[in-house]
């Protein structure tokens, strides 16, 4: 599974970046807007960090201005993935854009249905969110296991699943087997995947040991 990380911060993707484990990153308005700074300048700079797909999402709702935000936005770099909502306007966009050679991640998906459209429009990556179906009590990744099985009942739809919306670790190990092809997750999530009570007491046993004995490697 690919680990695309879920903010508009700068200083936590180079961080993240540098332990080798980012594949792709995914903004959104929301994200861009806290980060307090100009969307294109962000971008650029995300793009020259992470060289896999970098999600920056338009912010028109009418067909022909999310063509031309998305157009602008994918002069930015080679490697900027294009974000449209999951509406018919976003369908349509989608469509015209994948044709043209642009990837395309179609947000905001709650459903089966709506995840078909967008394999059906070509998108290369759905993002069913997870999280905000847990937040009214339903369970988010039922919605991933449906897409799953209904993308990989028919060979035709090759759309990457995106789980999005991801709250915790459990989340992303769900996701996982499951089988999602990629998942974003919020930096404080991915920094939790390695961290484990008895690798932390293991480690300090290991150390109060070697240190008795004396020794040095180096
Ligand atoms: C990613 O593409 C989404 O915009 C993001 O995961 C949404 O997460 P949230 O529901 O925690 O805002």
């Amino acid at each position: 599974m690919k680990f695309f990380v879920d903010t508009a911060d700068v200083d936590e993707i180079r961080d993240l970046a540098a332990t080798g484990m980012v594949d792709g990153v995914t903004t959104n308005p929301s994200l861009v807007a806290k980060s307090g700074r100009d969307f294109i300048d962000v971008l650029k700079e995300i793009c020259d960090i992470v060289p896999g797909p970098v999600s920056a999402e338009v912010t028109a709702t009418d067909h022909e201005n999310m063509l031309a935000e998305g157009r602008k936005l994918a002069e930015v770099a080679p490697n900027v993935t294009i974000k449209v909502p999951l509406t018919w306007d976003g369908l349509k966009t989608c469509r015209v854009l994948t044709s043209a050679g642009t990837q395309v991640n179609v947000t905001l998906c709650f459903s089966a249905n709506q995840a078909l459209l967008a394999a059906k429009a070509g998108a290369t990556f759905v993002s069913p969110f997870v999280g905000r179906l847990d937040d009214l009590g339903l369970e988010g990744m039922e919605l991933i296991s449906e897409i799953r099985t209904i993308y990989d009942n028919y060979a035709a739809l090759d759309t990457q699943i995106l789980v999005a919306s991801i709250r915790s670790t459990n989340h992303l190990k769900q996701a996982a087997l499951i089988g999602a092809d990629v998942s974003t997750i919020p930096p404080a999530v991915l920094r939790k995947l390695a961290h484990h009570t008895l690798t932390d007491q293991g480690l300090a046993a290991f150390l109060a040991d070697w240190q008795k004995s004396g020794q040095a490697i180096l």
